[in-house]
């Protein structure tokens, strides 16, 4: 907890968020004779006030009573991409290296099977499932502390459920940085290379942090000879293993401790610079090489781009900004539950405008805000913003909680009526960049307001990453996309511009050759996914050595993985919840006009398409 950030945070964020969702509520709700306004004009502001206490996400582990027996793990949306619950006999809570050998040895012993689960549990596939009801989970929870760090040799030591925010702060504490990272620092670093995280550069090694990762130790099953663990402590010198085990969904073992190389404490400068969208495709195959920390967020309906100019600059220049990203602050449960009701009713009523309209208003209000840019820590002047690099690299001060109160909580908390939504995300490789991005804006020339909807998430997010050495890494130079929509809580009702959105994820994966981030997505996006890497089956004889048993895989990594079938399902609707490509209508939702049919630019997608009964006449 950083006092000094949440004091600000309260002042700034009462009008922040007044802004966004008081005027977007305004538009959306202000009619005399609408129910919501008297709770508007009374409440709304008070509520906001309260923002003192907001609440830390909860436990994804739940055991029966208060044991350690009899659990079920959720992500931290509470839902995995096929809604199923996930069981696990019990938890077990190592608090060193010792107690965690032990775990797994005993737990080897009896051939049980295994998963590695953190603190919050933030990848949405069901990566932390172990199989059947009688597996065991061994959580990262204590396994959080800075074991060493060297200013000398510029590394750092760590337990594996350290999060990326620790490492910051740590870091920083020492005069160093960790260069690249993800946005968003609620992730352990385990869980992080688990899925190859990563945040937005083409410059060094790239913006993944495993590709930083000098060193590590993993803790897997054994024989009888090594006491049912094996420990092993892998280096730049067995370059093999590392490979596979800097980014191993999992599967090879408890990766219980991580080096990782750092570099000085630096200062960047910050400026976005809105432009239109016609010239996109160019500037993004370019944007990249141009500045060190380049990213882009684009709002394809509005037909615009908003591009993060940001490069390291001398540290002589005066300036102490800090990136608190407004949509990671916590936020008032009552905006919250306000703004999904919005988006229910507009999507139950098929009001595209309303959405766009909507859009417009969150995306013109964060820009207004700098997204939650500062120059000092308090407010925000005019660009660019200077400061220290850990003040800006990563934010998500809705971790922070001094009680249970639901007052504020994170935007996808699912203790509260919030966000609810699914996340599309992939990297196309530079190479094909162009086409791509061509297509997408095809598509949205069809029908401008197609995209309204995932604006209301503030846009695609695309970001630059490097070809790794890691077996299941980028393949290539890439932009990665991160696309977040509308989800219901119903899996069979479709959403508005299903058809769009399901070209634009086939159009990726499937024509472009994308690759899905591990820790996200929809299960369509997995099929046949490993075909992509090239080293899959280094990567594979690397687990067979390290878990014959594959006593750490499961139904999920094995699918993924190809040596099981089964990532997507034949169900009615199955289409709509991206646990299919449809095939027949019936994936998708005929008695609601939903049919099955091939996508308007890229005719090998199959998409579930809403055709109205007057067409169909
Ligand atoms: C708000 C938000 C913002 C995000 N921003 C970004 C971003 O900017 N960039 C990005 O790339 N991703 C981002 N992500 C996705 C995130 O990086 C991944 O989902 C990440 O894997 C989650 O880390 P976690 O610590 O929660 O791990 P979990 O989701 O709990 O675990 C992920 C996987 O790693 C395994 N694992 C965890 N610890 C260990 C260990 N010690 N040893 C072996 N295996 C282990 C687990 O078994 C599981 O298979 C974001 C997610 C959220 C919710
Ligand atoms: C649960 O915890 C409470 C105190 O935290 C304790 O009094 C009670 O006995 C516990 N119940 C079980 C079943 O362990
Ligand atoms: C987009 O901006 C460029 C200049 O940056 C301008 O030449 C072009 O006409 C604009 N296109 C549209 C559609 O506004
Ligand atoms: C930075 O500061 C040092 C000493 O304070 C000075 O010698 C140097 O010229 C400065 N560099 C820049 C780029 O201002």
């Amino acid at each position: 907890m950083h006092p000094a950030v949440s004091m600000f945070t309260n002042k700034r964020l009462i009008s922040i968020i007044n802004n966004i969702f008081s005027t977007m509520a305004m538009l959306l709700f202000d009619h005399p004779k609408n129910r919501f306004r008297h709770l508007f004009r009374s409440k709304f502001i008070f509520l906001l006030v309260c923002l003192v206490s907001c609440t830390p996400p909860e436990d994804p582990i739940k055991c029966s009573s208060n044991t350690t027996s009899s659990c079920t793990i959720t992500n931290s949306y509470g839902m995995f991409p096929d809604r199923s619950v996930c069981k696990a006999a019990n938890v077990a809570y190592p608090t060193t290296e010792q107690e965690l050998i032990s775990v797994v040895s005993a737990a080897t012993k009896a051939r049980r099977k295994m998963k590695v689960a953190t603190r919050f549990s933030h990848s949405i596939p069901k990566l932390v499932c172990p199989d059947g009801e009688d597996g065991l989970l061994i959580s990262t929870k204590y396994l959080n502390h800075v074991l060493r760090t060297d200013a000398h040799a510029m590394t750092m030591t760590v337990e594996s459920g350290v999060t990326l925010r620790q490492i910051i702060d740590e870091a920083a504490k020492a005069g160093l940085a960790l260069p690249y990272a993800p946005y968003w620092w609620g992730l352990t670093i385990g869980g992080l290379m688990g899925t190859g995280a990563h945040g937005s550069t083409l410059w060094g090694k790239g913006s993944s942090v495993h590709d930083y990762v000098t060193k590590l130790k993993i803790v897997s099953p054994g024989g009888s000879e090594d006491d049912y663990a094996k420990v092993m402590v892998l280096n730049e010198n067995d370059h093999q293993d590392l490979d596979a085990a800097k980014v191993s969904l999992g599967v090879l073992g408890v990766i219980s401790q991580v080096t990782l190389k750092l570099q000085p404490l630096f200062k960047r400068s910050i400026t976005y610079v809105t432009k239109n969208d016609s010239d996109l495709g160019d500037e993004a195959a370019s944007f990249g090489y141009q500045h060190e920390f380049a990213d882009i967020v684009w709002y394809p309906s509005q037909r615009k781009a908003v591009y993060r100019i940001d490069d390291r600059i001398s540290s002589n220049t005066s300036g102490n900004g800090l990136y608190d990203y407004i949509p990671f602050r916590s936020t008032s449960s009552l905006a919250l539950s306000l703004v999904r009701t919005t988006e229910e009713k507009l999507e139950s009523t098929s009001n595209a405008g309303g959405k766009c309209l909507g859009a417009k208003l969150l995306t013109s209000t964060l820009r207004t805000s700098a997204f939650g840019l500062t120059n000092d820590g308090v407010t925000f002047t005019d660009y660019p913003v200077i400061g220290y690099h850990n003040r800006l690299q990563s934010s998500g001060t809705c971790l922070d909680s001094p009680e249970d109160s639901m007052i504020t909580a994170c935007a996808w908390d699912p203790r509260i009526k919030g966000e609810f939504f699914h996340q599309t995300t992939f990297s196309v490789g530079l190479s094909v960049i162009k086409s791509f991005i061509h297509d997408v804006q095809t598509l949205v020339s069809l029908d401008p307001k197609a995209l309204c909807g995932l604006e209301l998430y503030n846009g695609i997010l695309m970001r630059y990453v490097k070809a790794s050495s890691a077996y299941l890494g980028k393949q290539e130079d890439s932009l990665d996309f991160d696309i977040t929509y509308y989800r219901s809580k119903d899996p069979i009702t479709p959403r508005l511009y299903q058809d769009v959105l399901e070209e634009i994820e086939q159009l990726a994966v499937f024509k472009y050759g994308a690759l899905p981030h591990w820790g996200k997505n929809r299960n369509l996006v997995f099929d046949g996914v490993i075909k992509k890497y090239k080293n899959a089956r280094k990567f594979l004889k690397v687990k067979e050595t390290y878990d014959p048993l594959g006593l750490f895989s499961s139904e999920w990594t094995d699918q993924v993985l190809a040596l099981k079938v089964g990532v997507t399902t034949d169900e009615e609707g199955c289409a709509l919840e991206g646990l299919c490509k449809c095939s027949q209508d019936s994936h998708c939702a005929p008695k609601k006009g939903y049919f099955c049919k091939p996508g308007k630019v890229y005719k090998d997608a199959r998409v579930c398409t809403f055709v109205s009964s007057k067409k169909h006449m």
